[in-house]
């Protein structure tokens, strides 16, 4: 067996679980925040407080459906850019999902290890804080982040579906969906934006531009690349290029994750009334904050 297959083995493992899941009985409360009881567990999150994080880890944080894989992909590329090694991943990436025995493995990893997350900051293990781990974090529009997060729901066969698209977003706006509300996870962040070791992509700006994307990317993480390297790494990032390798590199779940990739389709999905209510949460939550502005609602969120 392949690393690589560790990371589709527990894709497939989650999978099976969620198979006997019932909607209602999907998320348990950790610390006032909701987690699918398909990937987490309380003793996961104890056991993570003991994490070493090293000054060298590369920690990816979003919350779910900004394009953490999109991310993944492009750190990958860079990884075998500069060394011409193919990363392996020797556990699921996520750093809060996975057994409790699973930070101890952790130590013998060789650097750089890739971190995703989808916890809030203040939720991070302090060793990440106190080494100076850098981060990269990305947010996406919070209507397409819905939209994407409805479709995995419903459109994966064995994750549990809601019953329509306007059940799902009232659970969205309550923030009773996997991780919690996008709002919290959003205002937690925005406080961090601006530490030296933290640097923020937005999903619309990386779609728009994806080579300045993977430029900025690999100068924060000081991968020394050339223009031509930086050119690979793109052309391999791209919506197409990953949704084709999809199966191979998540296995059953890979077409459903790499779905469309657009900006905007949440107008297929959302009402007026519900266009006015996310708009006022906007407001209320970011408008006039740093990643606010970053956000640029009135462009992609307005009709
Ligand atoms: P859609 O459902 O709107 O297509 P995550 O990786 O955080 O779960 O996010 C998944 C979303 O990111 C999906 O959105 C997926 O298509 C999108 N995505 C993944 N790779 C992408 C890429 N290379 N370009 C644009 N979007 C991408």
């Amino acid at each position: 067996m392949t690393d690589k297959s560790k990371f589709i083995d527990y894709i497939d493992e989650a999978l099976e679980k969620s198979k006997e899941t019932a909607l209602s009985h999907l998320l348990f409360i950790y610390q006032g925040i909701p987690y699918p009881i398909t990937m987490c567990t309380s003793e996961t999150f104890q056991a993570l407080d003991t994490f070493e994080a090293r000054s060298d880890d590369i920690v990816l944080a979003s919350y779910p459906k900004c394009g953490s894989n999109w991310l993944l992909n492009i750190i990958i590329e860079l990884i075998f850019a500069v060394s011409k090694r193919k990363y392996e991943y020797p556990e699921f990436p996520v750093l809060e999902c996975g057994d409790p025995e699973k930070y101890e493995r952790m130590k013998q990893f060789p650097s750089p290890r890739i971190l995703a997350t989808h916890l809030h900051h203040d939720k991070l293990p302090g060793s990440i804080h106190k080494n100076k781990a850098k981060i990269l974090v990305i947010f996406r529009n919070p209507k397409d982040t819905a939209v994407s997060f409805f479709h995995f729901h419903n459109d994966v066969p064995d994750i549990p579906s809601y019953g329509s698209w306007d059940e799902f977003f009232r659970q969205f706006m309550k923030g009773q969906v996997s991780w919690g509300s996008y709002f919290d996870f959003a205002t937690n962040w925005n406080k961090h934006l601006d530490d030296e070791n933290v640097k923020l992509i937005i999903y619309e700006d990386l779609k728009k531009n994806l080579v300045d994307g993977v430029k900025q990317i690999a100068e924060f993480f000081g991968f020394s690349v050339t223009e031509e390297q930086i050119q690979t790494v793109s052309a391999q990032s791209t919506f197409q290029a990953m949704r084709a390798k999809s199966q191979e590199t998540h296995g059953v779940v890979g077409p459903f994750l790499f779905r469309k990739g657009e900006v905007g389709d949440w107008k297929n999905l959302f009402s007026e009334t519900q266009n006015q209510e996310m708009d006022e949460k906007f407001k209320k939550c970011l408008a006039g904050t740093y990643l606010g502005a970053k956000l640029k609602y009135d462009s992609y969120c307005q009709a």
